[in-house]
């Protein structure tokens, strides 16, 4: 057969340098530059646009056999932290879907990796249907959770979504500790919603008329207030369980900051102290990283805490736009255990290779780096506002690019009326935790400038002095 190719070069690789694509993304880029440059500071809704946005809400409300918990519908276009939605108006969102868009919105380099993988032959890719961007991408976060010489992590199994990626770490640790079938968490833990996570997730109201799907038992987690008091306490929870179901636990969950129970950070003397209570008995640790990853001081939050070493199974999700489980070889399932049709979509794989390599380039991290200075600045700028404000707001909690304040008397009550107030005024934020309720901000670690948290803050200011 003869080639009908005299350059040699595969029709793929052609097709991305084809003048006419570039040319096109060019453009694309220049009308996209336009359109963000029209957003750059809150707005309110268009009166013309108001009813027939109300009429789309309640429409996506009854397609959805339930009302959100904002009447929310982005127009699809945004400017970094800002975001226009359907009625005209323009958000501050620093809470980008719950801490999913890391470049914030429309961000130029997404753009250019949709428009390749737009290109591509498939929309998602899957099992029979691995691009090479998949293959990167796994190196990467392979790449990335070897920094420190330690850590074990060296097979990585891309997937779709956070519970998908614990329910495979739950899999791995089930079939490498079998017969154990039990696990042990921390109080207040969130893993996700299918039927095993809503079981481990530590919301009772998550799981009504679900069947139980796993044994779990709790150990009360850390207390940043009285650290010692909280450690011995863990461990004894935790010595009770082991001794009472000798053989049974195959793993203990960790997620090294509560992220939906209201950002409450460990620390590395707790945590190394409950994994080796844990350790002594043949127990595997998993590392549940859906909200940690990519926002504290390392890309991984069991770096920032210095637990490499005990990493043997970790999830990731949220801002990487694809989820994943890294495990390591001795834990290499011994059947066809593990596997998704869908991976994830081809552009999400694309998207996560950008995000992947803005941590890899090292700028976000460190004790200069990005995340660490957005933190400072947050929370001395937050610690301004509760001053002025005092007993409305209490804080600020939480690590890096995981900041919380606790809103007057803590109910959740109080955090849901806040939240709704400062989404009203312009500024996007979520309720975490129920005691104390808090309210969080996942700002996107790659755009935010502190003149971003400027803005944020004078919205907070003109809330909190009506706020009663
Ligand atoms: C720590 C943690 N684990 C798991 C999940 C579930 O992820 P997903 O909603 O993508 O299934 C979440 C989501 O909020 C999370 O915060």
């Amino acid at each position: 057969m003869t080639s009908t190719n005299p350059s040699g070069k595969l029709v793929a690789d052609q097709l991305m340098n084809d003048p006419r694509v570039q040319q096109a993304e060019q453009l694309l880029q220049a009308a996209l530059a336009d359109a963000k440059a029209q957003l750059t500071e809150v707005r309110g809704p268009r009166q013309e646009l108001q009813e027939s946005y109300h009429q789309l809400v309640e429409r996506m409300f009854a397609a959805r056999g339930a009302a959100t918990y904002f009447r929310y519908l982005s127009s699809g276009v945004g400017n970094g932290p800002w975001v226009e939605l359907a009625d005209g108006s323009v958000k501050l969102d620093f809470i980008v879907g719950i801490g999913v868009y890391g470049l914030g919105h429309n961000h130029p380099e997404m753009l250019t990796s949709s428009i390749h993988a737009a290109l591509q032959s498939t929309i998602m890719q899957g099992n029979l249907q691995q691009h090479v961007d998949s293959l990167k991408v796994s190196e990467l976060l392979l790449k990335l959770a070897k920094q420190d010489s330690e850590s074990p992590l060296s097979h990585c199994l891309l997937t779709t979504s956070g519970a998908m990626a614990n329910e495979n770490a739950l899999k791995i640790a089930f079939h490498n500790r079998a017969p154990a079938d039990r696990v042990i968490c921390l109080e207040n833990c969130f893993a996700g919603r299918s039927i095993a996570m809503a079981q481990l997730t530590d919301r009772p109201q998550y799981r009504i008329g679900l069947p139980t799907a796993l044994a779990v038992d709790y150990i009360p987690g850390p207390d940043p207030a009285n650290p010692e008091e909280a450690l011995q306490r863990s461990l004894a929870a935790l010595d009770m369980h082991l001794k009472r179901y000798p053989g049974k636990y195959a793993t203990l969950w960790l997620e090294l900051v509560a992220g939906e129970g209201g950002y409450y950070p460990g620390s590395t003397e707790y945590f190394s102290k409950i994994i080796e209570r844990a350790k002594q008995d043949n127990l595997l640790i998993i590392f549940d990283e859906v909200q940690t990853f990519g926002r504290l001081s390392r890309p991984f939050a069991f770096q920032h805490f210095g637990l490499s070493k005990y990493a043997d199974i970790v999830s990731i999700g949220k801002i990487s736009q694809l989820c994943a489980t890294l495990y390591g070889e001795a834990l290499k399932p011994k059947g066809p255990l593990l596997s998704q049709t869908f991976t994830a979509a081809t552009s999400a794989i694309a998207a996560a290779h950008v995000i992947l390599q803005k941590m890899d380039d090292g700028q976000w991290y460190g004790p200069e780096g990005e995340n660490e200075k957005r933190h400072n600045y947050f929370r001395e700028r937050l610690e301004q506002l509760a001053a002025k404000h005092p007993g409305k707001i209490s804080g600020p909690w939480g690590l890096g690019m995981m900041i919380a304040f606790t809103p007057g008397d803590g109910s959740p009550e109080t955090a849901g009326r806040m939240v709704h107030a400062l989404y009203d005024a312009g500024l996007m934020s979520f309720v975490a935790g129920n005691k104390p309720a808090r309210i969080r901000f996942l700002p996107p670690p790659g755009i935010t400038h502190f003149e971003h948290i400027d803005a944020a803050i004078e919205i907070m200011d003109r809330v909190l002095t009506t706020f009663e």
